[in-house]
């Protein structure tokens, strides 16, 4: 394989090259969260993170938040953090301060070459987000579907966003020593760099890391698709990206990155295990060595109660009237009767198989005769979309269903309920958990995955308990749950306790960048 850059690419002309250390910073709690990372886990890095969305540029679930808090997080910290990410529709009118970049992409794609551009965006001293443009590719309504038909080109979409990542990683003026990549859309990246390292001379290659958010995408594609990554075939066998004959990118990933994490301790062990491996559970065994879980952090600066431009009153745990005040504003304007003392439930999720749906509706027809409203927010399958229509219809004055994506609603919500259901039947981490926590929402989780670390039931600490837990994943489960979330809400003292337990849960990002610097020094038990 050529050298996949142009000349023009070589020279760099217009990026400048970042000092990779010292930034001075007049802020003393920055300087103070710098200090302590830098004696916690050595100097500053250079690192390059790579998902296919970030918040608040494109997102469909959690990876995005995590991809965004976690640049933000490294960079207050006094990193240089570079996050490459596709552009895609509508990102420039939104964000007009982003600028063109002297650089041309002109990298194989089996047998063509395919070019495309470079945009990027300041977004602070230390942290610049990198936009592969390709319209042809990224300017589309969605980001990997439309109407639940995934786009039938996704494998050319990512493997040459795989490329341009890789390329990034190599001849970026402030040279990378760490690339972070997120996902399958990412997975291939580890195989591109290790083969580009060994077969074209690459100095010192950066240390890769590749983090799970979800072992149930992996992206599968025909073996055919192999050949647009142009590296010889000697990566594609049982124990690299092939899966049964067809290429894996995830599982490409797995193979060949330094350092694996994924997104919960309790979810790195699951997948271990052969219900939850999706397949993979051998081969994340053989490499279990390398393999950490990182819980997530929550951007708090994002996720709070107090002056936030989301909600209509602001609140503490110390001072909740506020909160009333967001719960019988939200049931005015979804239409449901304003009730102060009525308890409302409330879920905001990507209706798919995984978040738990069947079970919440099962549940939700059992406890709904009992004098409780519900709210949802979601989008997914027609099916489930359906079916809590249904339930609105059947019960206007205790169900609200608003069907698609809204992020301001989402505050809202999150602010207004007194309960919050997600009972996954997997979940790697999980936010809305943790958003839940924070807006002082209890959560009622199934005992999985991330929802696991996150949330403590009174079983396991009474004076703790910020939660409701339960392991059967079933309706009636979930609804003996809900029962005693209801026992809670009784008696408001308790209640208060829930709250403030809740309220006060720090899942802040100070302690996700040690544990991700600690992983990518390698230095892991
Ligand atoms: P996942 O990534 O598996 O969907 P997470 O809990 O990690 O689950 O993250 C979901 C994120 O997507 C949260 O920030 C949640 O608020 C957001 N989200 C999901 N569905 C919607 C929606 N319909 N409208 C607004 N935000 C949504
Ligand atoms: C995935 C997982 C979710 C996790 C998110 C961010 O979408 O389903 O559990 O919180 O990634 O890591």
């Amino acid at each position: 394989m050529g050298k996949p850059v142009t000349s023009k690419a070589r020279r760099q002309p217009a990026i400048k090259a970042k000092s990779a250390t010292k930034t001075p910073t007049r802020s003393p709690v920055k300087r103070r969260v710098r200090e302590l990372s830098e004696a916690a886990v050595g100097p500053p890095q250079r690192i390059l993170l790579a998902s296919s969305e970030v918040h608040p540029f494109s997102k469909t679930g959690g990876l995005a938040d995590m991809v965004g808090a976690l640049g933000k997080a490294l960079a207050h910290a006094g990193h240089r953090v570079g996050i490459v990410t596709p552009l895609y529709q509508g990102i420039r009118e939104r964000f007009p301060q982003m600028q063109r970049v002297d650089w041309v992409f002109d990298l194989p794609l089996g047998a063509n070459r395919v070019q495309a551009e470079l945009w990027s965006i300041e977004l602070l001293p230390q942290l610049t987000v990198y936009f592969i443009y390709k319209p042809e590719y990224f300017d589309r309504p969605g980001l990997y579907n439309e109407h639940g038909v995934d786009y039938p080109d996704n494998a050319e979409r990512f493997i040459f966003y795989s490329k341009c990542i890789a390329h990034l990683a190599r001849y970026l003026p402030w040279k990378p020593e760490v690339v972070h990549v997120n996902d399958w859309q990412a997975g291939l990246v580890p195989a591109l760099i290790r083969h580009q390292s060994l077969a074209e001379g690459w100095g010192t290659p950066p240390r890769i890391c590749l983090t799970i958010h979800n072992l149930a995408y992996q992206g599968l594609f025909p073996r055919s698709a192999y050949n647009l990554t142009n590296l010889p075939l000697n990566y594609f066998h049982p124990e690299g990206a092939e899966f049964y004959g067809l290429l894996n990118c995830l599982k490409a990933g797995i193979a060949y990155a330094d350092v694996l994490t994924t997104v919960s301790p309790r979810y790195a062990r699951e997948i271990t295990t052969e219900p939850f491996g999706c397949a993979l559970d051998g081969m994340l065994r053989k490499r279990q060595s390398r393999l950490i879980g990182i819980l997530n952090g929550v951007d708090y600066e994002e996720w709070n109660t107090e002056g936030n431009p989301n909600l209509k009153h602001s609140y503490t745990s110390r001072r909740l009237t506020g909160k009333l005040a967001n719960k019988l504003a939200l049931q005015q304007e979804l239409g449901l009767p304003v009730r102060a003392d009525v308890p409302l439930f409330g879920t905001i999720t990507r209706l798919t198989d995984q978040k738990g749906i069947d079970i919440e509706l099962g549940a939700l027809e059992e406890m709904l005769p009992t004098d409780l409203q519900f709210v949802l927010l979601g989008s997914g399958s027609d099916e489930y979309e359906r079916a809590f229509q249904g339930l609105a219809r059947r019960f206007p004055h205790k169900v609200a269903v608003q069907l698609g994506y809204n992020e301001a609603l989402s505050h809202r919500i999150e602010a207004a309920c007194d309960f919050y259901l997600m009972p996954s039947k997997f979940e790697p981490c999980g936010l809305n958990q943790m958003y839940s926590l924070r807006y002082g929402a209890v959560p009622i989780v199934r005992i999985t995955g991330g929802l696991d670390d996150t949330v403590t039931d009174a079983n396991e600490d009474p004076a703790a308990a910020n939660g409701f837990k339960f392991l059967d994943y079933s309706a009636r489960a979930l609804a003996k749950a809900m029962r005693k979330a209801l026992a809670i809400y009784e008696v408001p003292a308790l209640l208060r306790r829930y709250r403030q337990n809740a309220m006060s849960c720090d899942f802040s990002w100070q302690r996700t960048v040690g544990e991700y610097l600690r992983a990518y020094r390698l230095d892991i038990k």
